[in-house]
């Protein structure tokens, strides 16, 4: 019998006890009687238990994989599931299910980019099998369907060139118990037009790096401190990943997220009802559950007095607590104006906690922006949280390449700031 841990780890001795694999043992979540964990002295549940390590450690390569894959990433960065692994039918049956199955999977990538995983994998398989009859049938038939799909496209329609729903997993920390390496992952689902960036002044289409970054340092337990149960604003919002975040995972009480393009706000509402919060119906695993969202979206261009306006009625009637903001500092003459709102914005409601983050792609964008802060008198700290390397991150997958900051901005009168 095949056992498809030695088989994935071969290096590791513990883990060549031979055990049976069926397509639901592969299938994610595995779940072993709570008593097996309680009784370790018991010969069976130690074996138990040996066994369930083991298949978690496998199906971390496929749980990976599936998260890479929804978030639209690179084929070129993607980690593939080793030789080994994919030699394994019980693995292939997993791959069509929680990977290109529409019943399955309500919200899947496009067709180009589903046929750009599946010849990569079929490639792999026939690599690692030396036999072209090991893929499986449905496997074959979806990548002869997909070809032929796609014949008439453009080979190029990379995920950064086209309209598409990008998946992200969001890993709140620290993880249920019951939910690791669980397929019914916390998503968030957004309809990025990517197309439309590219030469483009409308970079609120696309989620950026710094929004990447920033939301995994909020998924951290003291990330989590600055938005559970408060209410949240955030300026340059885009897609509106960071509010739908906040709203849906984080506890914030309410969150407004705002940008300066109509049309950005017009697709920040849609990604807001993608995402809202449906009744369980089994295989939806929701922090919140039913209701109402907390998010809402308005227009909100920087440089603007408030005085008079909607937000200063809105902050008669709210006490607002924290202002988000990511990668909003590329562009010189913005970041004079963002500046300036955060200074209305201060004024208005003194105790706010400013956050703001951002990849340094132009060092001069960003010194601009301290200067400006600085100008103003805002008190600026940095917070220490470096990003991972993009191969050891397990969710949210962005390049660390460039410089990644964090930096928390206080009003200049906010007594023990
Ligand atoms: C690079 S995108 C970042 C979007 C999102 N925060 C993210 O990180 O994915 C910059 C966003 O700022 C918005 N923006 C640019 N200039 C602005 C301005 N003067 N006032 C308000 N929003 C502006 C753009 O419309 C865009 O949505």
């Amino acid at each position: 019998m095949f056992s498809l841990v030695a088989a994935s780890q071969g290096q590791d001795e513990r883990c060549h006890t031979r055990h049976p694999t069926t397509p639901h043992d592969i299938g994610l979540p595995l779940r072993l009687p709570t008593a097996a964990w309680g009784e370790p002295q018991v010969a069976a549940n130690d074996a138990l238990r040996q066994a369930a390590r083991c298949y978690n450690m496998t199906d971390q390569n496929l749980v990976l994989l599936r998260r890479q894959y929804l978030q639209l990433f690179e084929p070129d960065f993607i980690s593939w599931p080793p030789p080994a692994l994919l030699r394994n039918d019980d693995v292939q049956t997993w791959l069509f299910r929680h990977l290109f199955d529409p019943v399955r999977n309500p919200v899947l990538p496009p067709a180009q980019y589903q046929r750009l995983v599946l010849d990569n994998l079929v490639r792999r398989i026939v690599k690692a099998t030396g036999d072209r009859s090991a893929v499986q049938s449905r496997l074959a038939a979806l990548f002869a369907k997909l070809q032929d799909h796609c014949k008439d496209q453009p080979n190029q329609s990379l995920p950064s060139q086209i309209e598409a729903y990008i998946t992200f997993t969001c890993l709140v920390s620290p993880a249920a118990p019951d939910t690791e390496g669980d397929h019914d992952d916390p998503t968030i689902t957004l309809l990025e037009r990517r197309n439309r960036v590219i030469g483009s002044n409308f970079t609120g289409f696309r989620t950026w790096e710094g929004c990447m970054h920033l939301a995994t340092y909020l998924l951290t337990a003291a990330g989590q401190e600055h938005i559970r149960g408060k209410r949240v604003l955030e300026l340059g919002a885009g897609t509106g990943f960071l509010s739908i975040l906040c709203g849906q995972y984080l506890g914030a009480e309410q969150v407004l997220a705002t940008d300066g393009d109509e049309q950005v706000i017009e697709a920040l509402r849609e990604n807001v009802s993608l995402n809202r919060p449906r009744a369980q119906d089994g295989s939806e695993t929701r922090l919140v559950a039913g209701g109402e969202s907390p998010i809402s979206a308005r227009m909100l261009r920087w440089g603007e007095e408030l005085e008079g306006t909607w937000l200063q009625e809105e902050f008669s009637h709210e006490r607002y607590d924290v202002v988000l903001g990511a990668d909003i500092t590329y562009d010189k003459d913005a970041v004079v104006l963002l500046a300036f709102t955060i200074k209305e914005l201060l004024q208005l409601q003194p105790h706010l906690e400013v956050i703001i983050a951002g990849v340094v792609r132009k060092a001069d964008s960003f010194e601009l922006f301290l200067s400006e802060c600085k100008r103003y008198g805002f008190i600026i700290t940095e917070v220490d949280f470096a990003a991972k390397l993009m191969r050891e991150q397990k969710a949210l997958f962005y390049a660390a390449a460039m410089p990644l900051r964090i930096l928390s901005v206080r009003g200049p009168a906010v007594d023990g700031a």
